[in-house]
């Protein structure tokens, strides 16, 4: 049980290690003597001018133009294609319009770039790019200088620092360095026999025999899909393979979800992506899509070998995806901030729709295709053969129309308008967030029944209604949940054969991320197809689906083949995934997960708040595990 403490261990640490970051705000200011240790870290949050909010900095524009009023325009440097939008206007000193200066605050979160023109003659005098630096206090002198010619220049001066809003991150990555390294010494120091004995029994236990194949993670004790199949049809010969390297990846992708969903200490690299572009918070549900995708081929192997029918098969199929689509709007409808909800608002597209829509589709796919898995064969299971690929040429087919139709939507659909509206486009097109995609989703559902605030709403300042989880989206998900069968097919199909396996995930690896290089051009912006959380693009598909195999690639013979890390704690959520997801959504505003902050402008008391939420989530869904409660649907 060693190992059980380990994980433990490895919680309680993670505890610690937020407490610690926010040990500081915790001690309570009054007491004499606290103070003193608090001093440090509060004269940090101190540099915080009372009207500034987070990632804002404080700029001074003095205007020393004689007769010249000044307006100044502002936009983001990562807003691609997008019109100024005017930040102030300053009337010169001395002038009737007042002092000649003009305090504004602008964002931090990406460089900025700022133009200045007079007012009347409507031309630009000046034009400079700078990335300010959060709560930092800077001046933008205009005035004329004397060399000869009547030339004006913009001096910009930093009159007080930004502090490093970063810094929280990186202690934060640190301590979790620190604690890595430290669980890793102490394994060392146990005598590693110890460890690897429970490890296999950890493995051969009857526990984890039921615990592997279900495709959202949620085991039974007796079949994951089947309900009461015989062990007597079970066939010995072909045990199901136990894969932890699964549920590992789908454990991280989970604990990722709820991090990014609770905030993510408000960073802007924890969010998702204005529009194109890929951060943090973009990776994680694709992957958890993907990883679906495998779970559902190996679960369904698995079944079908014990001798339970297809048909039997398809209700259950049916039945879950409905489930799934039913407790996904329940979720995405949350009461208690927006009040009693009305009919006519109800949001109808969420994570988890989408994902009952891709698990009844590629589930019904694979099950109209299921093919026995070749047994041992030598000569089928070489290094070169493509027997994974070609058994599935049906799917491939439908999978490949999929696409096209995809493709054509996107492209060729007459919308009254183009991507992504707002600002961007040079202003020409406001109202046309999302182009084809949004375009469907609000004739099929209705303005009212989508996603209010899509992610581009901000740098934008989009006014139409978006929703990332839209209809035509879905196609490019099953797309991805395919890839995963994909990956979970090479895992069957090459059972003892590491190396054929590994040499199977780098190539589609590589494949793929050719394949979005090609499509996006190595850009953000420029490319035939950017990467596109938003709109689920091909290209983000493709990305994020390399990047699925090449993390497959690692965890596979870590932690299956040679059993160096058990996955904790990652393992845990992943065994559990429907009850963590739904817990962290339903959950998110009650205490632990939430609490009042003291500085609710303060990266750093939400990186803590965001970290402590989503270690209890880890710790509920280990004790769940200890306790063997797993919520099946
Ligand atoms: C910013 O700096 C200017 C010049 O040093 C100073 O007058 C002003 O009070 C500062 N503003 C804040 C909010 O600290
Ligand atoms: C500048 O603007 C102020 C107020 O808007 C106005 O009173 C003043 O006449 C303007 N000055 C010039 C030189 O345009
Ligand atoms: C500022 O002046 C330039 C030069 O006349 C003009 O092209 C530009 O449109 C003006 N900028 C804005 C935001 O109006
Ligand atoms: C876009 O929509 C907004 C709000 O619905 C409306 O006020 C505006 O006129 C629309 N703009 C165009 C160009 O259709």
């Amino acid at each position: 049980m060693r190992g059980a403490r380990g994980g433990c261990w490895a919680l309680a640490a993670l505890l610690l290690a937020a407490s610690v970051l926010s040990a500081a705000r915790l001690v309570p200011g009054g007491s004499p003597e606290r103070g003193a240790q608090a001093a440090s870290p509060r004269d940090l949050d101190k540099k915080r001018p009372a009207e500034l909010k987070m990632d804002q900095a404080l700029l001074l524009i003095h205007n020393e133009l004689l007769g010249t009023n000044l307006t100044v325009y502002w936009k983001s440097e990562w807003c691609y294609q997008c019109l100024f939008q005017v930040l102030v206007s300053v009337s010169p000193r001395g002038g009737p319009g007042g002092p000649g200066m003009a305090a504004v605050s602008v964002s931090t979160q990406h460089g900025s770039i700022l133009q200045l023109n007079d007012t009347l003659a409507e031309k630009e005098i000046c034009r400079l790019q700078y990335k300010f630096g959060e709560f930092g206090n800077y001046s933008l002198l205009v005035k004329h200088v004397h060399n000869g010619v009547h030339e004006v220049a913009c001096d910009l001066v930093v009159n007080e620092n930004p502090v490093d809003s970063d810094l929280p991150v990186s202690v934060a990555f640190l301590i979790g360095l620190a604690l890595i390294i430290a669980l890793s010494l102490l394994r060392l120091l146990f005598s590693l026999d110890d460890f690897n004995n429970w490890i296999s029994k950890a493995i051969n236990s009857q526990e984890t025999d039921h615990l592997i194949n279900s495709e959202l993670g949620s085991p039974s004790r007796a079949d994951p899909l089947g309900g009461d199949i015989q062990p007597a049809t079970w066939h010995p010969s072909t045990p199901p393979p136990r894969l932890r390297c699964v549920d590992t990846f789908r454990g991280l992708s989970l604990i990722l979800m709820v991090f990014v969903n609770y905030g993510g200490g408000k960073y802007w690299y924890f969010k998702h992506a204005s529009w194109n572009g890929l951060t943090v918070a973009d990776l994680v549900f694709p992957w958890f899509v993907f990883i679906m995708g495998s779970s559902i081929f190996l679960s369904m192997t698995s079944i079908l070998q014990r001798g339970c029918s297809k048909f039997r098969l398809l209700g259950k199929i049916a039945w879950r995806s409905f489930l799934l689509i039913c407790i996904g709007i329940i979720i995405v409808n949350p009461n208690y901030c927006l009040g009693p909800l009305s009919w006519d608002k109800v949001r109808i597209p969420g994570v988890l729709q989408r994902l009952g829509v891709t698990y009844f589709v590629v589930a019904v796919l694979e099950l109209l295709f299921a093919k026995p898995v070749p047994e041992n064969c030598a000569l089928e299971r070489s290094c070169f053969s493509l027997g994974d690929v070609t058994s599935s040429w049906p799917q491939w087919l439908l999978i490949l129309m999929l696409e096209s139709i995809w493709l054509g939507l996107t492209f060729f659909l007459p919308v009254p308008g183009c991507p992504p509206g707002g600002i961007g486009d040079l202003g020409e097109h406001p109202n046309c967030t999302g182009g084809a995609a949004g375009y469907i989703d609000r004739l099929l559902l209705g303005d009212d029944h989508l996603h209010q605030r899509p992610s581009c709403t901000v740098l934008y300042h989009t006014e139409v209604a978006y929703d990332p989880e839209g209809i035509l989206g879905t196609i490019n998900s099953i797309v991805m949940a395919f890839l995963g069968v994909q990956a979970g097919k090479i895992l069957l199909y090459y059972k003892d054969q590491t190396k054929a396996i590994l040499i199977r995930f780098t190539a589609w690896g590589c494949i793929l991320g050719l394949i979005s290089v090609a499509l996006t051009k190595g850009s953000e912006n420029e490319g035939f197809i950017p990467v596109n959380k938003n709109l689920w693009s091909i290209s983000y598909v493709t990305t994020l689906g390399s990047f699925a195999f090449f993390i497959l690639l690692v965890l596979y013979p870590v932690v299956d083949v040679r059993g160096l890390w058990t996955g904790a704690p990652f393992f845990y959520p992943g065994m559990n995934s429907i009850l963590v997801y739904v817990g962290h959504e339903v959950f998110e505003n009650y205490f632990p997960f939430q609490w009042k902050l003291e500085d609710n402008q303060s990266h750093k008391e939400h990186l803590t708040q965001n970290i402590v939420a989503t270690a209890v989530w880890v710790l509920i869904a280990y004790i769940l595990y200890r306790k063997k409660i797993f919520w099946k649907i």
